[in-house]
C-alpha cells in the first residue's frame, strides 16, 4: 500500500469538485483513461490500516444488464462507475471514506466528474461485479465521466434539495478547547486546511463532521443526523468524517504543516453530548 504522495494542486482541486449526476456522450480514452487506471490500481492504505479494493466498471456492460446494475435514475450517461470493497472492520467505513476521496480527487484532477452514490446504486448488484466477499461491503460507488454542459433535471433538483452549494458556517464545525467557535484567525495556519475539510462532499449535505483545536492537535468528532444512520442500510456520516480526514491530510501536507493521524481519545477532555470522537490529527515538529 502507498502513502499519499503530497501534490501541490490538491487544494484547487478540491475547490473544483463538485457532484455531477449527468455526463457528456463521450467515452474516457486515451492518456486521462490510462492515468485513472493507475490510480484506481494502487490506492492508498486507509489511515486506520483497511485496505479498500477500488475497480472501475464500463457503464456499458452494465447496462446490458439493466436490472442488475444501477442507480435509481439518479445518474444519467455516465461511460464508467467506480466502485470499492472494503471489509466491515471497526474503521472500515472511515478508512473507505478516505480511499475512495483520494480516488475521486484524482479523478477531479484528470478533468472528470464524479458523484459519491451511498443510497442511490444497487449495492448487491455492484457487490457482486466486485466479487464482494461475506465480510465485505461496498459502501459507494461513483459514475466516472465528462460532465455534460448542462445538468439534467434530476442532477439540479438533486442539488436542491440537498442544498449542495451551501456549508454550515466555521462557527458550527469547528471549536477551541473551551469549546468555543474557532475563527479562521485563531485556527491559523490550519485556516485553509479546515476550509478544505469544509468543502467536503457529506451524504445529503449533512455536514457532520466536527473539529476541535487544542494546541497544534485537531480532534475530529463525528455528530450524527439524527435518524439518519441505518437510512441507507451503512452508516454514510462514518464515510463522511474518513472524506474530510482525507482532505484534512491532503491540504496539510500541501501547505507543508506536518502531522499524522493519532489517536488521543483519553486525552480530549469532554465533548458536548453526542459527538462521537474519531482521530486526532497530531502535529509534528
Ligand atoms: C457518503 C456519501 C453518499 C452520497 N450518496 C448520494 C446518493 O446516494 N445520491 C446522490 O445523488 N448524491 C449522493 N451524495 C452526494 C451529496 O449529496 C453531495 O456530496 C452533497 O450534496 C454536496 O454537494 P457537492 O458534492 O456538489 O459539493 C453522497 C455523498 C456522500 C459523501
Amino acid at each position: 500500500m502507498n502513502a499519499i504522495a503530497s501534490d501541490p494542486k490538491i487544494i484547487h482541486v478540491i475547490e473544483r469538485r463538485v457532484s455531477w449526476r449527468s455526463y457528456a456522450d463521450r467515452p474516457v480514452t486515451g492518456a486521462v483513461r490510462a492515468e485513472l487506471e493507475s490510480t484506481i490500481d494502487s490506492p492508498p492504505a486507509g489511515p486506520f490500516g483497511s485496505s479498500v479494493r477500488l475497480a472501475l466498471i464500463e457503464a456499458s456492460a452494465a447496462q446490458r444488464k439493466t436490472a442488475k446494475l444501477g442507480t435509481y435514475g439518479v445518474v444519467k450517461g455516465a461511460p464508467l462507475f467506480m466502485a470499492g470493497v472494503v471489509g466491515e472492520t471497526a474503521h472500515g467505513l472511515e478508512d473507505f471514506g478516505y480511499v475512495f476521496q483520494w480516488a475521486v480527487l484524482g479523478a477531479t484532477e484528470l478533468g472528470l466528474g464524479t458523484c459519491w452514490l451511498g443510497g442511490t446504486f444497487k449495492r448487491e448488484s455492484f457487490g457482486r461485479a466486485l466479487g464482494a466477499g461475506e465480510d465485505e461491503v461496498v459502501p459507494a460507488v461513483s459514475p466516472v465521466g465528462y460532465p455534460r454542459r448542462r445538468r439534467t433535471a434530476v442532477d439540479r433538483v438533486f442539488r436542491w434539495a440537498a442544498g449542495s452549494k451551501k456549508r454550515k458556517p466555521w462557527s458550527e464545525l469547528f471549536f477551541d478547547e473551551a469549546q468555543q467557535p474557532l475563527s479562521p484567525a485563531a485556527a491559523a495556519p490550519f485556516d485553509k486546511v479546515l476550509d478544505m475539510v469544509r468543502l467536503g462532499p457529506s451524504a445529503s449535505n449533512k455536514q457532520p463532521w466536527r473539529v476541535v483545536r487544542a494546541g497544534d492537535d485537531f480532534h475530529l468528532y463525528l455528530l450524527r443526523s439524527p435518524g439518519y444512520r441505518r437510512r441507507f442500510g451503512v452508516d454514510l456520516q462514518r464515510i463522511d468524517m474518513g472524506i474530510a480526514m482525507c482532505h484534512f491530510e491532503r491540504s496539510a501536507q500541501a501547505l507543508g504543516l506536518a502531522g499524522g493521524w493519532g489517536d488521543r481519545a483519553t486525552g480530549v477532555g469532554t465533548a458536548p453530548e453526542g459527538w462521537r470522537y474519531v482521530a486526532s490529527w497530531v502535529a509534528s515538529a
